[in-house]
């Protein structure tokens, strides 16, 4: 696997923002996005290009042109958050969903819902925010290898990842992992240290929500 882990001003102060329990949804899914904008430029920094001849108001010369489709891929719920900023850098991307769920006996990840296009050699960007234990991440990833998607096609983009599931996406050698953060660890019921808390919950708005006679956060 290749790691890449976003270096830059910018990167450390929305992460400070998105740390922070301070911070009010609106805002988290506002540095949410912004931050998903640099992480996605780095992933498709290596996207086929062609030499193109182009006339410039000056003269003649060659530019490039990008030649190879882009398949945006959101872990529910969260991975919603990175497909504002994925279309706003490259509208002609094409937009899949994998929801997972963990079932609590086996421990085992669970596909809920699967949509999402086959387009030969197109780039895979996998989008969630959070890889944490990885079991999630390595479901999708084979879910993908299954369908013939090659490895060194699949991006995983993920804005803090647990050493912990970083080691369990090693097993994909051509694989490219994204990350602002490599942070300290795991806590016991697997939330990331220092992390940023439950990203979906932040970006939904769902964190903070008040409980009103049965009003309120429905997850069924
Ligand atoms: N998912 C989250 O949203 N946060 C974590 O810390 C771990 C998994």
């Amino acid at each position: 696997m290749r790691l890449r882990v976003v270096e830059g001003a910018l990167k450390d102060e929305l992460l400070t923002t998105l740390r922070s329990r301070e911070t009010p949804h609106w805002l988290f899914r506002e540095a949410l996005e912004r931050l998903g904008l640099i992480l996605i430029a780095e992933a498709l920094k290596e996207l086929k290009v062609e030499r193109v001849k182009v006339k410039t108001p000056v003269a003649e010369g060659l530019s490039g042109k990008v030649v190879q489709e882009v398949v945006f891929i959101a872990v529910l719920r969260a991975g919603l958050s990175l497909i504002p900023p994925a279309l706003n850098l490259y509208p002609k991307g094409r937009i899949g969903f994998m929801g997972i769920y963990r079932n609590e006996e086996t421990l085992e990840p669970v596909a809920y819902y699967k949509k999402y296009p086959l387009v030969k050699g197109a780039k895979y960007l996998l989008l969630d925010p959070m890889l944490a234990t990885g079991g999630t991440a390595r479901y999708c990833i084979g879910e993908l290898l299954k369908r013939g998607v090659p490895p060194q096609d699949i991006v995983f983009v993920s804005v803090v990842s647990a050493p912990e599931g970083i080691e369990r996406l090693k097993e994909f050698e051509r694989l490219t992992l994204i990350t602002a953060s490599v942070d300290e660890r795991l806590n016991d019921r697997g939330y990331i240290v220092p992390g940023l808390g439950d990203a979906g919950d932040r970006f939904c708005g769902t964190d903070d929500a008040e409980v009103i006679e049965g009003y309120g956060v429905q997850s069924s």
